[in-house]
């Protein structure tokens, strides 16, 4: 018995390894594409530089499993930490989120050898049991930078005139089939994460729910649905909005999804035409609500949306499985192509404790303001979101895929 449970600790620990090598390797693939200036390029305060991005998910590992746990372990430069903090108040102060831009140096190379030095240091970290829950949060940790790091160079590409492409054009259509609604009966549901494997301290602890009969459509909004809402006037109809999102849409004279210009849209392989079948993407809150007014139908709330998705295999539909241009497709299945808005503020389930220690300043901080979305897209690494996955972002946020699925009541 006692070298079965050997042998299984070691699958377990040579698991992880894989694992840590397999997401540390995408996340450098990501950036091949791009050039030290474009990988310091900082478009707005919400985005980041793609080199921030290598560089604060390795400072993740330094610091709460590196800097902790290996005796005799050498901070890499012990001026960094300073600069790659993103806000753990725990670890005292940092350089400010806005003027990350600024740092030119240290200069893509470095931050490159920066990750060598911590990935030698953790491969002995990787068998300690004792560790892995900590050393999966820091994986699922970088691929939720993998995927802000795609959205953000999207940004940042889009701001230059010229348009440059982050990667050569992928061939693209929609799926087809013919999208219905999917019947809920209604009653006590079983909502958020149980079990033993991996999952985010916002996600549990799992609670029960009561639902009104509801339906969820089976397909996302398309571009050709948007289109129609333009035309019929959607963003000159107050009565649509919201009164925060009609000032919203006054104040930043909002007229269509982000990186729509004439028939085309910006993506990671530059200008491109619109696929009118392809589901709607770049939406804030506020034009999914307006939508949704608009077709007779409403937003799903998180639980709604939960009940249904655990019928669904979360690693379906198109998600980011290596570097290159991505864009929603149209896939069936309640996973790929765009996160979907709820109405459903971002609020601590019943019972909810933050995680143990500084890695508590996670989550459970930022539940004031935001709204919970669901599902994955397709700049979401393939096996990181679930059924009970809460991504959350505010109202007015949109340079994200973000993009709805309809639901009514029954
Ligand atoms: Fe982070």
């Amino acid at each position: 018995m006692y070298g079965g449970a050997i042998q299984e600790d070691m699958g377990v620990g040579a698991r992880l390894a894989e694992r840590y090598r397999a997401v540390r390797a995408l996340s450098e693939a990501l950036v091949a594409p791009l050039s030290d200036a474009d990988a310091t390029l900082q478009s707005m305060p919400d985005a980041s530089p793609a080199k921030w991005h290598l560089a604060h998910t390795t400072w993740f590992f330094e610091t709460f499993l590196l800097r902790d746990n290996l005796p005799g372990y050498r901070l890499f430069d012990a001026r960094w930490p300073f600069l790659f903090n993103s806000y753990y108040e725990a670890e005292g102060p940092r350089h400010p989120r806005a003027a990350r831009g600024m740092l030119a140096r240290p200069a893509l190379g470095e931050v490159l050898a920066y990750r060598s030095h911590v990935d030698d240091a953790m491969q002995g970290l990787l068998i300690r049991p004792d560790l892995a829950d900590l050393i999966e949060l820091g994986l699922a940790h970088e691929q939720q930078h993998q995927e802000l790091l795609l959205t953000d160079i999207k940004h940042a590409l889009w701001c230059n005139p010229l348009g440059p492409a982050y990667a050569a054009s992928k061939v693209n259509g929609a799926e087809g089939g013919v999208p219905g609604w999917t019947e809920h009966p209604g009653g006590i549901a079983r909502i958020g994460h149980g079990g033993e494997t991996f999952a985010f301290d916002n996600e549990g602890p799992s609670h029960r729910v009561l639902l009104e009969p509801f339906a969820l459509a089976d397909g996302l909004v398309t571009n050709a649905e948007w289109q129609a809402f333009i035309v019929e006037g959607g963003y000159r109809t107050p009565a649509l909005w919201l009164s925060d999102g009609w000032a919203w849409v006054q104040h930043d004279k909002v007229a269509a999804p982000l990186y729509w210009h004439e028939d085309e849209a910006f993506g990671h392989a530059g200008w491109q035409k619109r696929d009118p079948a392809a589901p709607v993407t770049h939406i804030s809150y506020y034009e999914a609500d307006a939508f949704a007014t608009w077709a007779g139908a409403r937003l799903p709330t998180e639980f709604e949306w939960e009940a249904i998705g655990q019928t669904h295999d979360p690693a379906a539909g198109n998600q980011l499985d290596h570097a290159g241009a991505i864009m929603p497709a149209g896939s069936l299945g309640l996973f790929g192509d765009c996160w979907q808005w709820t109405r459903s503020a971002y609020l601590p389930f019943p019972r909810f404790r933050p995680a143990e220690g500084a890695v508590g300043e996670y989550n459970g901080k930022f539940m004031s303001g935001q709204f919970v979305l669901k599902g994955a897209s397709c700049a979401t690494p393939r096996g990181h979101s679930r059924a009970s996955y809460r991504n959350f972002f505010y109202p007015h946020q949109r340079w994200q895929f973000t993009g709805l699925r309809l639901a009514k009541d029954l």
